[in-house]
């Protein structure tokens, strides 16, 4: 067995069409094939290019590390967990968990990690126990034992034995994401993929949840793959941190050494934060001026069309 717990190779997802409008669309392309191109080739990428919401994204997670994704929305984090987790196919390359692949060995993958999604689902009319008594049931677990496994890990994970009984709904959002973590610890995964875990906390359960993150990592050598918008976040917890911008991966290293990719300002040590901004900074002024150049020529594409399209109807209308 390799030592990497997860291998990610060249992976492309990329998402349908983005929302168009098949009129503009059509006539897009007949003012273009007018003009003499080929028309649906070129302007259809052009207007109706998916959503690359992964663009050859390569690293490897080693095993026992806190490997943190740090992104703003929309930057492909989700994406990647749940291509990991058997819930998407990619377009291209491959990922391999544990050295196999969730693409062709997708019970295997399924038996080795564990997802926790930042809105994790509850019956919030039932207390901490019976909703991971339930959850064990879908992994095929039950018996006595399984209650005071459930015990254990939520006193483990901070939870008072008076929560354990009580429901879910009576509990704060912080204490509800540690049982959500405690579900998923059941299945003993090899991997735990933490999908925002403490995204919309309030700053108290914010801590407590990064605390237990902290103390999976210390104490079981779990495999914790984590994503965030929080460059704070990722800095104290990560050991190493992969920042994705629009499905690209601009950057992965330690926290420290990454920290050295932006200039000292006023003599003070970067923050992951001056970091991103660094190397985004010159990207979003390209893009933004590509974002106007299209726009530019789509108005200028339909105008024209426009009148192409009078100047086809008149003979119509007029007789
Ligand atoms: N099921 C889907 N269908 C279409 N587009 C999607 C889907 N899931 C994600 N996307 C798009 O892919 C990109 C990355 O999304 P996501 O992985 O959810 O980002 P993040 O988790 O970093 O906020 C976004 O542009 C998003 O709109
Ligand atoms: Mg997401």
């Amino acid at each position: 067995m390799s030592e990497n717990a997860i291998i990610v190779n060249q992976v492309i997802k990329r998402f349908g069409k983005a929302k168009q409008n098949n009129w503009v669309k059509n006539l897009i392309n007949r003012k273009a094939k007018s003009n003499g191109h080929n028309g649906s080739k070129p302007a259809e990428e052009e207007i109706n290019g998916p959503v690359m919401a992964l663009d050859t994204v390569s690293f490897e997670i080693k095993q026992g590390e806190i490997f943190g994704v740090l992104g703003p929305n929309g930057s492909g984090k989700s994406t990647l967990i749940r291509l990991m987790s058997t819930l998407l196919l990619p377009d291209d390359g491959q990922i391999l968990v544990m050295g196999l692949d969730p693409v062709h060995q997708p019970i295997e993958v399924q038996r080795m990690i564990n997802r926790v999604s930042v809105e994790a689902s509850f019956f919030k009319k039932l207390s901490p126990m019976e909703n991971l008594i339930y959850g064990a049931r879908l992994y095929g677990m039950g018996g006595k034992e399984i209650r005071q496994r459930v015990v254990k890990i939520l006193t483990r994970l901070g939870l008072e034995k008076r929560n354990i009984f009580n429901p879910m709904e009576e509990m704060s959002r912080g204490m509800q994401q540690k049982v959500a973590i405690a579900r998923a610890l059941l299945s003993r995964p090899k991997i735990l993929l933490l999908d925002e875990p403490t995204t919309g906390l309030d700053p108290v359960s914010k801590r407590e949840v990064q605390a237990v993150v902290n103390e999976l990592k210390e104490h079981e050598g779990t495999t914790i793959l984590l994503t965030t918008h929080d460059m704070m976040e990722a800095e104290i917890l990560c050991d190493r941190v992969a920042i994705l911008h629009k499905g690209k991966l601009i950057a992965l290293d330690t926290p420290e050494a990454l920290k050295e990719l932006a200039p000292r300002l006023n003599g003070h040590k970067p923050s992951l934060e001056d970091v991103f901004i660094h190397l985004t900074g010159d990207k979003l002024k390209e893009e933004e001026k590509e974002d106007i150049e299209s726009a530019q020529a789509m108005v200028h594409a339909i105008t024209n069309t426009e009148e192409t399209v009078e100047e086809e109807l008149q003979p119509a209308l007029e007789q």
